[in-house]
């Protein structure tokens, strides 16, 4: 079987493979799309230290940052690292655990309950895939107006160049195990800026590194 290659969902019972990946550090892990499609998850580079791109990002990172959706916490750990006061929030306690394994600063919360220094973060991510989070972009983008401070930034990653999709997915491995459906969404850079153009964010710069394209928002008022 290829790197790509996996099982369909097993008919029945629930699996948290997400939960699994994370605590070996490897895939294979995809997203099942109710069409069919298995997209890849990279775990391990998202387990591994910042890349070349994920720097791009940090180098952009201005004053207390707030990682939302974490992961397993390279970049809130790379931000500790340069200085930043920076927190991850995560739903997976999986994610928060490997967070702080790594040196991060990491609560297990969700970015749409009550987070600490609501309205006071001068920076917040949406990192790889994670402007998907909840399945609604712009009330994903709208509750992070919340979050952040006046004329605060946000860098977030885009998917695919032409990708506009909402949709409800399941984490799987490779071997037919699922976890429970949850509402995803995909943007491109393109779908990325109009949902912006509805919200109280306004593009202020796009830029690609390697094969990964990212967006800086910036709070109007
Ligand atoms: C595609 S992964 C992002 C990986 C991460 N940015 C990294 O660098 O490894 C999306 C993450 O968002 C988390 N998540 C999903 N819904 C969330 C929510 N409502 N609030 C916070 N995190 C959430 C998931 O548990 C998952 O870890």
């Amino acid at each position: 079987m290829g790197p790509h290659a996996a099982r369909r969902p097993a008919a029945s019972g629930i699996a948290d493979p997400y939960a699994a990946a994370l605590g070996t550090g490897r895939g294979p892990l995809f997203l099942h799309c109710a069409d069919g499609r298995l997209l890849p998850l990279d775990v391990e580079r998202w387990c591994s230290v910042p890349d070349a791109a994920d720097r791009s990002v940090l180098r952009r990172c201005k004053g207390a940052v707030l990682d939302v959706g974490c992961g397993p916490g390279r970049m809130a750990a790379g931000l500790l690292r340069r200085g930043h006061r920076a927190l991850g929030i995560d739903i997976h306690p999986g994610a928060v655990r490997h967070t702080r394994a790594a040196g991060g600063r990491a609560l297990r919360r969700s970015v749409f309950g009550r987070l600490p220094g609501e309205g006071g973060w001068h920076t917040a991510l949406l990192l790889d895939g994670s402007i998907g989070i909840g399945g609604d972009p712009a009330a994903l983008l709208v509750r992070l107006a919340e979050v952040v401070a006046p004329h605060g930034l946000l860098l977030a990653e885009a998917t695919g160049e032409d990708d506009d999709e909402r949709m409800a997915v399941r984490m799987c491995d490779g071997h037919g195990r699922c976890g429970a459906p949850f509402p995803w969404a995909r943007l491109g850079l393109r779908a990325l800026a109009a949902v912006a153009a509805e919200t109280p964010w306004s593009l202020e710069e796009t830029w690609q590194q390697g094969s990964r394209a990212f967006a800086a928002l910036r709070r109007e008022g």
